[in-house]
């Protein structure tokens, strides 16, 4: 079964190859890199070389790379570093949170994201209509939804960071996690884990929010001092929406953006390994990326260092080839992934993405019953996904009027002046809305 990754020369494709080579059952048995930059397609190829002999190739070619794929892998980002760099400043000089996928940032990344995604999905669906598309594209939520109007549940949203949350949250507890059954639901990177129910239907997420030593043993309780008011864990993306200010204060007195910050390693990163050993600076700036992730947001509370734990079931990779898997082998397993609603949150209608518990095997990811959402957070759902929507009438109508509207809509930016002045500084630095009229 051949495995085309979209964003093939992208700095987290090693970790998806090395999940392939570590399946016993090597459900993939070729992989295909697509990139639009043929150095980093390179680079990333001796990176894979160095690591395993699975066969590769490489192509820029993108009808040649997706025709013959059972399984496409996007993670693709229209602008690159540079364009995430764009998004970052120029909300900050707005005074608003200028941040890879939430607020104004990450709906100019929407604004790019969108229209490239709809042409793989309307391309894929002529040259490969039986392969499944996973999407990892940024902001992913947003995405998927574009893409399903095209390939319907055919497409699956997913992310690294729920699974990372409640894997964090069961071990506090002590709980297996074959044997609970968990309310996890919201969009992505705007969710909550509100329930974690055993076996005899007991819920064991109270015990949790009320003890305040075992809540210091994770991450999102030293993030987030209000998860008893709460009733739950919040994605850790909901610190910007919790603490716009002090978030807003952190971003902007930081030295330097976390794009910036990547940019420069990865200029860096991709020279090394070109002119020394592939694995070696890949290793390396990988190590340095990992140990920096949100680090702004865990100095602003003291949360300390990112947890590094090997133990850990991997990350998106981890999620990538347990949904590959799921679906390859008919061998069902339940993850959190962004899919079509089908009645699951009732405050959404059924064909708005959501991030949801979902079954997986063969015939693809059913979203689970949930509990409802907790009232708190109803409000922000909706309002997300307004602007969510509002930035796909903007991508179908060319509208810039659409884009000022959908950042209005969004609680972190909530003007329409402020809303507009940022839409055209967002178009005066990035040549892919110029299509916004
Ligand atoms: C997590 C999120 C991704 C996001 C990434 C940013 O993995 O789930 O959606 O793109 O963090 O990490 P970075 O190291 O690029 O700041
Ligand atoms: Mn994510």
């Amino acid at each position: 079964m051949r495995l085309t990754i979209l964003g093939g020369g992208g700095f987290r494709v090693p970790l998806v190859y090395r999940a392939l080579l570590a399946d016993p059952e090597r459900t993939i048995t070729e992989v295909v890199l697509h990139d639009v930059d043929a150095g980093r397609l390179d680079a990333i190829g001796r990176v894979l070389a160095a690591l395993g002999s699975l066969p590769v190739r490489t192509t820029t070619d993108l009808t040649e790379a997706l025709t013959g794929a059972a399984f496409v892998f996007s993670a693709i980002r229209v602008g690159g570093l540079r364009g995430r760099v764009v998004d970052e400043r120029v909300a900050l000089a707005a005074g608003v949170l200028g941040q890879e996928t939430v607020g104004a940032g990450g709906i100019a990344y929407g604004l790019r994201s969108v229209p490239e995604s709809l042409r793989i999905a309307a391309l894929t669906a002529e040259v490969a209509p039986d392969a499944w598309l996973i999407n990892f594209t940024n902001p992913a939520g947003l995405v998927t939804e574009a893409m399903s109007g095209l390939l319907g549940d055919r497409v699956i949203g997913i992310c690294d960071s729920p699974t990372g949350l409640v894997d964090r949250v069961l071990r506090a507890l002590g709980a297996d996690p074959g044997e609970v059954r968990i309310d996890y639901a919201g969009l992505n990177h705007l969710g909550w884990l509100y329930g974690v129910h055993d076996a005899a239907g007991r819920d064991l997420l109270p015990g949790l929010l009320a003890d305040d030593k075992l809540l210091e043993t994770i991450e999102e309780g030293r993030l987030f001092g209000n998860l008893r008011e709460l009733g739950a864990v919040p994605n850790e993306y909901l610190h910007y929406y919790y603490d716009p200010a002090g978030t807003f204060e952190a971003l902007r007195s930081a030295p330097r953006t976390r794009g910036a910050f990547l940019l420069e390693q990865q200029e860096r990163c991709y020279h090394d390994i070109a002119s020394r050993e592939p694995l070696q600076a890949w290793r390396d700036a990988w190590r340095e990326r990992e140990a920096t992730y949100m680090s702004e947001n865990r100095s602003l509370t003291g949360a300390g260092e990112r947890e590094q734990d090997e133990s850990r079931p991997a990350g998106y990779e981890g999620v990538a080839l347990a949904v590959m898997r799921a679906l390859a082998r008919d061998e069902p397993a339940t993850l959190i992934l962004n899919v079509r609603n089908r009645g699951t949150l009732s405050i959404l209608d059924d064909d708005a993405v959501v991030e949801v518990p979902c079954r997986v095997d063969a015939r693809g990811a059913v979203p689970l019953p949930v509990a409802p959402l907790p009232g708190h957070a109803v409000e922000l759902v909706r309002a997300v996904k307004t602007t969510d929507r509002l930035i796909l009438s903007a991508v179908a109508t060319g509208s810039r009027d659409a884009a000022v509207r959908a950042m209005a809509a969004h609680p972190l930016v909530g003007d329409a002046e402020l809303g507009a002045r940022l839409v055209d500084a967002y178009r005066a630095e990035l040549p892919e809305l110029a299509y916004l009229a």
